[in-house]
């Protein structure tokens, strides 16, 4: 796999932009917003967690005027991902001060819930019996799925919104990026159809509440690769800032960031086999951009 370099150079071209961020008030998001606000980009972040988001947004917002060119201080708002209209409040205070949205960054997430993949719950006659109410269990995957994927894609038409009311100068292209895992590592669909970049993140273990002290504990002991958080922020701020990366899939390692779908891309014929690789890619160039697989 081609490894990607995190490039300073490259991340100062964000000072000045505008950038949103869901999920910031800690962990990876938390370290993207800091490490965006010391490149001098503005920054519009959002969580639920509104104690955490205030204090990063106070400690950040003192440290403003002592960076060089100074940075304007960043903006924090409670926001829900799971409610579309929190959303759109975030990106529409970003917009009114500046009339320009230039990348929008998502790492808001719930860890999975205890129980719901629990084999003693999950027989016919338990199934059966919890018909016609909405047991625990299903709360919790509902909440799960509307945290972690329904707000993505909300967050992400409402960002090609933003992104297409805005100018786009300089040889920048408006950016989205949404953090996976590496339980993500699957071909995605392309938003090949707007003129904007998207990548995705795939950190392995990142030492954030996430990984829980049992894991994180037997990590350490057993000499595993660990991200810190700004480890993480460093490969999407990359992503953010080079025109050049789109439609990656970036695992995070130890600290090092690898470009996973160009592998993949290089390596079909291996893995596909060379029949099957001929004819999906002329599968491929008849489906084109995927742009009008809805419109019938
Ligand atoms: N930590 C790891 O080892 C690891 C590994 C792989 C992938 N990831 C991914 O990295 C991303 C960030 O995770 P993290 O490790 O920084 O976790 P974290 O829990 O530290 O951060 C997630 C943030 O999302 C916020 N959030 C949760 N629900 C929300 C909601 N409904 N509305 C708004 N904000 C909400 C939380 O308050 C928190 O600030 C996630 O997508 C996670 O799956 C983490």
């Amino acid at each position: 796999m081609a490894e990607i370099i995190y490039s300073e150079e490259t991340a100062k071209h964000l000072a000045g932009k505008v950038v949103v961020v869901a999920g910031g008030a800690q962990g990876i998001g938390a370290a993207t917003v800091t490490h965006l606000h010391a490149l001098g980009a503005q920054v519009f972040f959002g969580d639920i967690d509104a104690e955490k988001g205030t204090a990063l947004e106070t400690s950040l917002s003192s440290s403003s005027s002592s960076l060089q060119p100074s940075t304007p201080a960043p903006v924090f708002k409670k926001v829900d991902v799971s409610h579309h209209d929190d959303l759109l409040d975030l990106f529409e205070t970003a917009y009114a001060g500046n009339n320009r949205v230039d990348a929008a960054i998502f790492c808001a997430a719930v860890g999975e819930p205890s129980g719901v993949f629990d084999p003693d719950c999950l027989t016919r006659e338990k199934l059966l019996a919890g018909r016609g109410t909405e047991t625990d269990a299903e709360k919790k995957v509902g909440r799960v799925v509307d945290v972690n994927l329904v707000s993505a894609i909300h967050f992400s038409r409402i960002a090609i919104a933003y992104f297409s009311s805005s100018p786009h100068e300089d040889g920048f292209t408006p950016s989205l990026t949404l953090v996976s895992s590496i339980a993500g590592i699957t071909p995605a669909p392309g938003l090949t159809t707007c003129i904007i970049r998207t990548n995705t993140l795939c950190p392995w273990a990142t030492k954030t509440r996430l990984l829980t002290p049992p894991i994180l504990k037997k990590w350490i002991s057993e000499n595993l690769p660990l991200n810190t958080p700004a480890d993480v922020a460093r490969f999407i701020v990359q992503c953010v800032a080079d025109t050049e990366l789109n439609g990656r899939v970036v695992y995070v390692a130890g600290g090092r960031g690898f470009d996973v779908e160009g592998g993949i891309e290089g390596t079909r014929g291996v893995w596909m086999g060379v029949d099957n690789h001929r004819v999906w890619e002329r599968g491929q160039g008849v489906l084109g951009s995927g742009g009008d697989w809805t419109s019938q």
